[in-house]
């Protein structure tokens, strides 16, 4: 029997009728910039209405005094109360839920199969913050998520404190800290210069740790990726854990306990000296870090936003930076490279971790971000590193570097 021709019919066009109302938006009034069929899509389904504008740019702080105490006492005295110390050791509540638990790489990332982040119980998240904390990083593909639901987990993991960034883009209407990783929407110089041949431009170097000159830095950090290139975007991450272990003891020795100083990606005017050229707020915080929840210490540099180190002179500080730099960003063994596909979250902890986009494409790239906001930075001498903790063979035994000359 010859083959009966199936013709598929075209799906219906669900974002049809909002494109053309956004379409007929008098741009002279409204400042409107269609994000991707697949964000509006995102958007339609939770609500969020685009023809007041797109993005929506907060109002900015001018000079470089007033973004230095911007959060500085956003806690009210209160300690940071971080989920993952409350969660069940063993996480049965998440792994016995997920279809599949896959670690992707030895020492950084987890992918998660099977569960809605929308879904999960206060003891799954729990249960989540301990693994990122663990972990690093924690991918769930093929998510249902609502900017509105982002920032509420977000809420959740930051002990009720989300970073409403000043200076970035968002979304509207959902009373801010829904920030926007979208090329298109920024409107900061920072991407100038950038090229396929020089792909950071500007001042960075790629890899980087967000907001790391605030008082209370973010800690967990999701970002939900609705439009993604085909090929790509990639993200990279790096352990901050193991970054630390591949230091001798010495040279261990020589760091603990000392102060980085930290720099803002954004500029601000000097109120004292409105002459001078615009300047980041700078602020120390401890080079290595002890994790609230997995007492690790963790390697909390990086090459964009840490300049100097207290008490060190510049050139001294160059020094010992770049070594840490180079272990970070050179060890692929601690390090892992995610290709993302639409409606993927990512909840990584910003406290142990470097990362960097993979600037390797030209088409759309659009996400959501929250970054809910942790303790205070600090050094526990008394902390151990993870290595030294679990007893890791191949790390606490590794001959020094040293006798192999
Ligand atoms: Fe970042």
């Amino acid at each position: 029997m010859a083959p009966v021709a199936v013709s598929t019919p075209a799906p219906a066009d669900d974002i049809a009728e909002l494109k053309a109302k956004l379409n007929a938006v008098d741009l002279n009034k409204v400042n409107l910039q269609l994000p991707p069929d697949n964000t509006l899509r995102r958007y339609q389904k939770a609500g969020i209405d685009l023809s007041g504008g797109y993005p929506y740019y907060p109002p900015k702080p001018d000079v470089v005094q007033d973004v230095t105490k911007i959060r500085e006492d956003v806690r009210d005295g209160k300690a940071y109360v971080d989920p993952g110390t409350r969660a069940d050791k063993e996480k049965k509540a998440l792994f016995g839920a997920a279809k599949e638990v896959n670690d992707l790489t030895t020492h950084i990332g987890t992918e998660i199969v099977g569960l809605q982040l929308k879904d999960l119980t206060d003891q799954q998240r729990d249960e989540l913050a301990l693994l990122v904390a663990e972990r690093h990083i924690v991918f769930f593909r093929d998510q249902d998520l609502s900017p509105q639901k982002q920032k509420e987990i977000g809420l959740y993991l930051g002990d009720g404190q989300i970073e409403i960034h000043p200076q970035a883009a968002q979304v509207p209407g959902v009373g801010g800290g829904v920030t926007l990783i979208w090329e298109a929407g920024r409107k900061d110089t920072q991407a100038k210069g950038r090229s396929f041949r020089i792909p950071y431009g500007g001042n960075s170097f790629g890899w980087h740790t967000d907001l790391v000159h605030e008082p209370y830095p973010p800690g967990y950090t999701h970002l939900h990726q609705d439009t993604v290139p085909k090929v790509g975007g990639d993200t990279l991450w790096a352990s901050g854990y193991a970054a630390y272990d591949k230091l001798s003891p010495a040279f261990k020795k020589l760091i603990d306990g000392l102060n980085g100083l930290y720099r803002s990606a954004h500029s601000y005017k000097d109120e004292t000296n409105p002459d001078a050229p615009p300047k980041p707020v700078i602020r120390a915080h401890p080079l290595v870090r002890t994790h609230p929840v997995t007492g690790w210490k963790s390697l909390w540099v990086n090459r964009s936003m840490t300049v100097g180190i207290e008490g060190f002179d510049q050139t001294e500080a160059d020094l010992l930076l770049n070594y840490l730099h180079n272990i970070y960003e050179r060890s692929t063994d601690i390090q892992l490279r995610w290709h993302w596909t639409p409606g993927t979250s990512a909840i990584w902890d910003n406290r142990s971790t470097i990362h960097t986009v993979s600037y390797d494409y030209s088409g759309e790239r659009h996400g959501t971000r929250v970054s809910s906001l942790a303790e205070k930075p600090y050094y526990d001498p008394k902390s151990k590193s993870k290595a030294e903790d679990l007893q890791l063979q191949g790390w606490i035994d590794a001959p020094d570097f040293a006798g192999r000359y």
